[in-house]
């Protein structure tokens, strides 16, 4: 039985990540923050467990707890979008900090703890990231501090890539989706985006490592 993790499961993508993976056959490991979610995931069938990306001693937690396990796929899907204005706007130091913690520091201070272990499975690391930090697609600067995270997000993979050589490492952009961050006049419904994403990343080759995707399975740029 091939086993995952998926980082940020309590709703949205992430829910729908474990949903389709159980039910795929798939041993989960499945990371919440409240109480509820974690009530919920255990008795979906996964093995819940508490975490929080922006507090450091949650990840230490998280290393110790899933000590010698083997990961075929973690998926890092935790993220907050934040201000939604533009570059005529100066961002607050709290709201840059709370969307660089959650998008980028949780993911580099989550690597080093988690991509020995799908080395160990020879497996998959896999980062929701967003077409919104593609600096070569970028034509506006709405949602800002967002567009920022991510484009360091990617930078965090790509780089991370030349490092965990027995992981492939991907970012994956899933479609403007109707979930909590992309709201409800999203174009796709997150069981298409999640399905559409686990074909891609069934696809993926070790040669693939250091590459972002779309939903589709087109190549993004960075
Ligand atoms: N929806 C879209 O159109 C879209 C497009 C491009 C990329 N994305 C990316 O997809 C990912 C999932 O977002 P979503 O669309 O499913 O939005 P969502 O419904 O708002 O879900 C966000 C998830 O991230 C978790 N999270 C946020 N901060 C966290 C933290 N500090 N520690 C742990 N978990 C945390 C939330 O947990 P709580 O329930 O505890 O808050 C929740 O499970 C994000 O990285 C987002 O940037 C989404």
């Amino acid at each position: 039985m091939p086993t995952a993790l998926v980082i940020g499961a309590s709703r949205g993508i992430g829910r729908e990540f474990v949903r389709q993976l159980l039910r795929d056959g798939w041993k989960v490991w499945a990371t919440a923050r409240d109480d509820a979610s974690l009530a919920e995931l255990q008795s979906a069938g996964a093995q819940a467990l508490k975490l929080d990306v922006a507090q450091t001693d949650s990840i230490a937690t998280l290393g110790w707890q899933l000590d010698g396990e083997k990961l075929d796929l973690a998926l890092f899907v935790a993220g907050v979008y934040g201000p939604g204005h533009g570059a005529e706007t100066a961002p607050t130091s709290a709201a840059f900090d709370q969307v660089m913690h959650a998008n980028v520091l949780g993911a580099m201070q989550l690597i080093p703890t988690v991509a020995p272990m799908v080395e160990a499975a020879r497996g998959k690391c896999v980062f929701i990231s967003s077409i919104m930090g593609s600096i070569g697609s970028a034509t506006a600067s709405i949602g800002w501090v967002y567009r920022v995270s991510k484009a360091a997000l990617d930078m965090v993979v790509k780089s991370a890539s030349f490092d965990y050589r027995h992981a492939t490492f991907v970012a994956l952009h899933p479609g403007w989706v109707q979930t909590g961050i992309g709201g409800p006049n999203a174009p796709v419904p997150v069981e298409q985006s999640v399905e559409d994403m686990l074909d891609v990343i069934g696809k993926l080759q070790p040669g693939d490592s250091g590459s972002f995707y779309s939903h589709d399975g087109t190549r993004l740029p960075w």
